[in-house]
């Protein structure tokens, strides 16, 4: 059986399911029933500096996107930090971590922009007795109205300063969190490698506006007539952050930076593709606030199965499998043809696939054959581009298929085996000078 035990920069935990700082890492409550379930660790909900607790709003806080069956695809929320007392937070932080000395506990923080609440704020978390820190960079929304959150993490220079603060005056472990609103996730990433950071995670939420309400003429949710931007998160915006974990993985600059890789995670799956695209543990939300905390345990006996199946011992077995196989486009290889291909015996003729490639695409899957209602593809016409794979209604009734031999039909050309890209190809004007790979 495999062994999904994590120790993501020395903080152990049972296995590399974390629950995300939101909601349900809030309280202690939350938090011990989260364990009960099987969570291997949490990012307790984000701590501010001592005072007068944050303020929330007190009327809707989500908006949501959902599926044709009402599944929940996206979710935004206009959220702030914790508004509990940092000093009740405190105290529940650190009888959590003695009643679960095997689970990992990680304070998120977030603190003006300045040396001093930095300072005093860690020395206060230390007393916790939690494994680590996370700075969050990322709350997209009125946090960073105060210069917080994202106001700081869309700047390298002051991401890199915080990091440095936080490594000067504390021990633990330093995990950045960053956010996606911003142009190129390299420079944060590697601004907080420079600081010392032992570890980014990603992505926090993204900024978005879900819907307008057509009645209210207002964004939803709607406070009073008025809405504001939220945050994103949830299964659509997991392509963003794999890509911008991937984006992460593959630079030089920030090669081998541990990772913990966050958005839209429901199934193991999801874990499992974040691990093999270079990330130590997964931090989950969205999905636990939708089916609620024991969703851990299919992760876990899915993840496990997996790791079982593949032979795979340890999590560290296939962990950035993925990473050398992210590669620019220009690298891509041209002579690699595919045709589509319909299995007759599964089709149930509803004609998605000819529309889509008829109005939209190639013209290269036929509606009539002889007189009938049949779908097939012409392959003189087809670029082998998937459209007709993605809107087909039933599983594996389209497959594209590789030619190995012959010629193309659609170019006459020979079937080429041989890798060849961009870089070299002869309508590239810039093919003499840039380098193949
Ligand atoms: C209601 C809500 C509140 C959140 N609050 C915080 C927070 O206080 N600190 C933080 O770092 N991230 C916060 N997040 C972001 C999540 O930790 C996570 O980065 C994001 O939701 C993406 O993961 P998911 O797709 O699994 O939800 C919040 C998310 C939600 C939905
Ligand atoms: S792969 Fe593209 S071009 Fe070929 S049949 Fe499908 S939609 Fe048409
Ligand atoms: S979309 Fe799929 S099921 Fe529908 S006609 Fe095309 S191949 Fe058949």
């Amino acid at each position: 059986m495999a062994d999904l035990t994590s120790n993501f920069v020395g903080i152990k935990s049972p296995n590399p399911f974390w629950l995300a700082s939101a909601p349900p890492t809030d309280k202690k409550y939350n938090v011990e029933r989260a364990f009960e379930a099987g969570w291997g660790g949490v990012v307790w909900k984000t701590l501010g500096e001592a005072g007068p607790p944050v303020v929330n709003v007190n009327g809707p806080r989500y908006g949501a996107i959902w599926g044709a069956d009402r599944r929940l695809a996206g979710l935004n929320n206009i959220e702030l930090i914790t508004d509990r007392d940092l000093e009740i937070n405190l105290r529940e932080m650190k009888e959590v971590k003695q009643n679960w000395p095997d689970r990992a506990l990680v304070a998120s923080l977030m603190v003006p922009c300045e040396e001093e609440p930095w300072k005093r704020i860690l020395d206060r978390v230390l007393e916790t007795g939690c494994d680590g820190v996370e700075l969050n960079f990322g709350c997209p929304h009125g946090m960073s109205e105060r210069g917080m959150g994202a106001a700081v993490g869309q700047v390298p220079e002051y991401i890199q300063m915080v990091v440095e603060w936080c490594k000067q005056h504390s021990n633990l472990p330093v995990i950045t969190k960053l956010t996606p609103n911003i142009t190129d996730v390299r420079h944060p990433a590697r601004a907080a490698k420079n600081g010392g950071t032992d570890a980014v995670s990603l992505i926090n939420t993204i900024n978005s506006i879900v819907s307008i309400d057509l009645d209210l003429m207002a964004p939803t949710p709607t406070i009073d007539g008025k809405g504001t931007h939220g945050g994103y998160c949830g299964p659509a915006v997991k392509p963003i952050a794999l890509n911008m974990v991937g984006e992460i993985a593959r630079d030089p600059l920030t090669a081998g930076l541990p990772i913990s890789g966050i958005g839209g995670i429901t199934t193991w799956r999801d874990a499992a593709e974040y691990i093999a695209l270079g990330c130590g543990n997964v931090q989950v939300c969205t999905a636990a606030m939708t089916y609620g905390f024991k969703i851990v345990e299919e992760m876990i006996e899915g993840l496990s199965n997996y790791m079982d199946e593949k032979g795979y011992k340890t999590i560290e077995d296939f962990r950035g499998m993925a990473v050398p196989n992210v590669t620019d486009w220009q690298y891509l290889n041209l002579n690699y043809i595919t045709k589509a291909k319909i299995d007759q015996d599964l089709c149930i003729s509803c004609g998605r696939c000819h529309i889509a490639c008829e109005d939209t695409s190639h013209q290269a899957i036929t509606n009539m054959v002889d007189g009938a209602r049949k779908f097939e593809v012409i392959d003189e016409e087809c670029v082998g581009c998937n459209l007709c794979v993605n809107v087909c209604p039933i599983d594996n009734c389209i497959t594209m298929e590789e030619m190995t031999t012959g010629s193309d039909p659609r170019t006459q050309k020979p079937i080429d085996r041989d890798y060849a890209n961009w870089t070299t190809h002869p309508n590239n004007p810039m093919a003499a000078i840039e380098p193949a790979e």
